[in-house]
């Protein structure tokens, strides 16, 4: 075994990448597959929360990074979902660089087949750190122009890197019917795509139950519209093909 990694970004802030990260892994867990999520976002976590590990947690990323502590030591099964596992970010400080998430990641992929690695918004060291060390990336972005535009700057920033096209895609996150038509900000899922200039792969809809789930770190119901999103997001990581519907 020897994991794909891949990062969750955006550019802009609140998109839902954290809420989409912990649906992906749980989509790749039921998949059978062996995840590893680490959020490489300080003093901002969530992850603990929607992926049911708050209070778990003794070390951290940066613990890790630092050579403070053994990788296993910062690895917590989430009681959620089995084949889970997650590295938190600490509450506060610490930076990350490109070099020791490289080594976390050599020690760490034999025993995983995907490293999810949820950054934060902006272009900051989470973002150029996990750049450096992915496999892939994935754009989480809502459908609104400021979004769109943000998204547009992080795509073009990670295709500079040589990375080939097909390894940068569009994830669109809280789409409703009203999301798109004359009266919106933005056209369709087309003005998406061409805005950002990237594949999409899935499309995320709006979902009350997704998010209740995610601030009581509980399961959200396997049939939400949602959770099948994201289940299907999980099989095209795969490499099955499944019709985008939306
Ligand atoms: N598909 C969705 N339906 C409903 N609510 C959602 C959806 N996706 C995300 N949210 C909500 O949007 C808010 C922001 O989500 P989240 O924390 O995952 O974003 P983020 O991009 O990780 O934010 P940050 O940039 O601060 O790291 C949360 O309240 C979350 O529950
Ligand atoms: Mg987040």
């Amino acid at each position: 075994m020897s994991a794909q990694c891949v990062m969750i970004c955006s550019g802009k802030g609140g998109t839902g990448k954290s809420t989409v990260s912990v649906l992906l892994g749980a989509g790749l867990s039921r998949l059978g597959r062996k995840v590893l999520l680490v959020e490489l976002d300080s003093g901002l976590r969530s992850v603990d929360i929607i992926a049911g590990v708050y209070g778990r947690t003794v070390y951290d990323i940066e613990d890790v990074l630092c050579g403070r502590c053994e990788p296993a030591k910062a690895i917590v099964p989430s009681p959620l979902y089995a084949g889970l596992s997650v590295i938190s970010a600490p509450y506060e400080g610490g930076e990350v660089a490109a070099v020791p998430l490289g080594r976390l990641l050599q020690a760490v992929r034999p025993y995983f087949d995907f490293i999810l690695l949820d950054t934060a918004a902006g272009m900051g060291a989470p973002f150029t750190a996990a750049a450096t060390v992915a496999d892939r990336a994935l754009l989480v972005l809502t459908p609104d122009p400021v979004a769109l535009r943000d998204g547009k700057i992080v795509a073009d920033r990670l295709l500079a890197g040589g990375r080939p096209q097909s390894a940068v895609r569009l994830v669109m996150n809280r789409v409703t019917r009203e999301s798109f038509g004359k009266r919106a900000s933005v056209e369709d899922l087309d003005e998406c795509i061409d805005t950002v200039g990237a594949q999409l792969i899935a499309v995320i809809p709006e979902s009350v139950a997704l998010q209740q789930a995610g601030a009581a770190g509980a399961v959200p119901p396997v049939h939400d519209a949602a959770v099948v999103a994201g289940q299907a997001l999980a099989k095209r990581l795969c490499g099955q093909r499944v019709p985008l519907t939306f």
